[in-house]
């Protein structure tokens, strides 16, 4: 992936369906002074997100689109291309997005996934971690590939599971070391 060039950021999209407690915690790191992103526009399949509201506090540009619509992935790119978007982050979003897509912004696209990947790619991670009595979990940043979850791992944090913990539990802990393990793999996929 390409490297920094002067004090220049590179402009990011974030792509979120719910909370946006990642997108939150992106937008403050893209505040820094290390960071090499800023975050320029915000993209939701779901006009209920909570975590659209940072487009409004942080005065950041956001759209939210239909996915059931064929053209709908025709219409971001345009807008990503009109906004100079370098980096896409996906947080918490929950649409698969096309290989023909992908490979419009090639080696640009990265996710966070709450599981130690390759092990439990998908949905209801926490519940199959429980089921499968694992001792540790944890969390990943990837860049995308057409396949789910399956594109080269950037970074993993592992996350210890107590005998007593639920899938909330669980929850909770993965995603406080989400909230790290995402603004350390910005840094490390641009040599910081
Ligand atoms: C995170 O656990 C992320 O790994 C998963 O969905 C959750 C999103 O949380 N894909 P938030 O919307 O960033 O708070």
């Amino acid at each position: 992936m390409a490297t920094l060039v002067g004090y220049k950021k590179i402009k990011t999209a974030v792509f979120i369906s719910g909370t946006g407690s990642n997108l939150r915690n992106l937008i403050k790191f893209s505040k820094s002074k290390k960071s090499p992103i800023s975050i320029n526009y915000i993209i939701s399949n779901n006009h209920k997100s909570k975590g659209l509201q940072y487009a409004q506090i942080f005065k950041i540009k956001k759209k939210i689109f239909n996915f059931k619509k064929r053209i709908v992935e025709k219409q971001i790119l345009q807008i990503l291309k009109r906004n100079e978007i370098n980096l896409i982050c996906l947080a918490g979003f929950m649409k698969i997005l096309s290989k023909n897509f992908i490979s419009n912004f090639e080696g640009k696209i990265i996710n966070i996934h709450p599981s130690l990947l390759p092990k439990y790619k998908g949905l209801k991670v926490h519940e199959r971690v429980i089921k499968n009595k694992e001792k540790f979990t944890g969390c990943t940043v990837h860049y995308v590939a057409p396949k789910l979850d399956s594109g080269k791992i950037i970074i993993q944090k592992k996350v210890r599971v107590s005998k007593r913990d639920t899938p909330q539990i669980i929850a909770k802990k993965v995603l406080k070391q989400e909230h790290k393990l995402y603004p350390k793999a910005i840094l490390k996929i641009f040599n910081h």
